[in-house]
């Protein structure tokens, strides 16, 4: 648990990076909570908005001298739309940090970043983090077009290491991210493989990165209700370190989970041989 404060965030930036939108918001005693891989949860539509679960984005960069969080924002429906159309010195309601950060990388080490658009954003930090550590960095970074892709710039800035995937072939290599990244992995020796994109993305992450004999820790992007563990509507089935099974909150045991520990085909199923199932009803 990352401690989180709820405070009233005054937004100091909102502008168009690509698809997504960059907001900076100031967040005193947010920053320097923050690690790689916790998000934030913002409220949507003010005080007398039907809308009444927060929204969860990423935390991108916190900057704990500046007091400032920054989130990568993709409209999605009507919660975003709503977010996006703050300006510069509006106010929004806050809970942040939450979630589980990625384990810290111990000592020099080679890792793999790999994220299907804006599901980039928080694996920048934890690259510097790599580096300065005097371990080295490669990025694999998709999207389904061109226009989708985040942060390609700031990975090349990093490493020369940074492979590009899009679907339909308008940037980089054609095909998803899964396609290059069994040699990726063979070309810098990755031991390990940061991910964060959709489920789907993540379970072939994993299965790569094991075959090829790296770990693979993924943030997963469950979608969320509460976002502190209160209303179970993010479980995902997981087995633990003594090797049994249970559903646990991907908002407050998640979002960083080792890729391993997932039971990926599981996922929106209550296994029969899960902890408590029986009691569940299922035989
Ligand atoms: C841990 C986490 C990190 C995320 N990071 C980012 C990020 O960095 N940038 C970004 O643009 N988006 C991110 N998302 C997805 C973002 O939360 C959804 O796009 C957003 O909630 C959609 O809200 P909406 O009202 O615009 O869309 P609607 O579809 O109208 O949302 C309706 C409801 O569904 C839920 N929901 C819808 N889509 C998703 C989704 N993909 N994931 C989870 N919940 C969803 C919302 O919480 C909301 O309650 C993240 C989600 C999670 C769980
Ligand atoms: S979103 Fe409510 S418990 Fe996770």
């Amino acid at each position: 648990m990352a401690h989180p404060l709820q405070i009233r965030a005054e937004i100091l930036e909102i502008s168009q990076v690509g698809a997504y939108h960059r907001m900076v918001l100031r967040a005193p005693g947010v920053a320097a909570r923050v690690r790689p891989g916790h998000f934030a949860a913002l409220a949507v539509g003010g005080a007398d908005s039907a809308m009444l679960l927060r929204r969860a984005f990423s935390i991108h960069r916190a900057d704990p001298d500046a007091e400032t969080i920054s989130l990568i924002i993709a409209e999605a429906g009507r919660g975003t739309r709503e977010l996006l159309r703050a300006r510069a010195g509006d106010t929004v309601d806050l809970v942040a940090p939450l979630g589980t950060a990625f384990p810290h990388p111990a000592g020099a080490t080679t890792a793999l970043f790999v994220a299907a658009g804006y599901g980039s954003a928080p694996l920048f930090a934890l690259a510097e983090q790599v580096i300065a550590q005097g371990g080295s960095a490669g990025f694999i970074l998709g999207a389904p077009t061109a226009d989708r892709l985040y942060g390609v710039e700031a990975a090349r800035q990093l490493t020369p290491d940074v492979l590009v995937t899009t679907d339909d072939g308008s940037g980089g290599i054609k095909g998803q991210v899964t396609l290059p990244l069994a040699e990726a992995i063979k070309a810098i020796s990755a031991e390990a493989v940061y991910s964060c994109g959709p489920m789907g993305m993540l379970r072939a992450v994993t299965e790569i990165a094991t075959a090829e004999g790296a770990r693979s820790f993924c943030a997963v992007e469950q979608a969320m209700a509460c976002g502190v563990g209160v209303c179970m509507a993010c479980v995902l089935p997981v087995v633990g370190e003594d090797g049994v099974s249970r559903l646990v909150r991907s908002c407050v045991e998640g979002p960083c989970f080792d890729g391993t520990r997932v039971r990926w085909t599981d996922v929106g199923t209550i296994p029969a041989d899960l902890h408590g199932a029986a009691a569940m009803g299922v035989r």
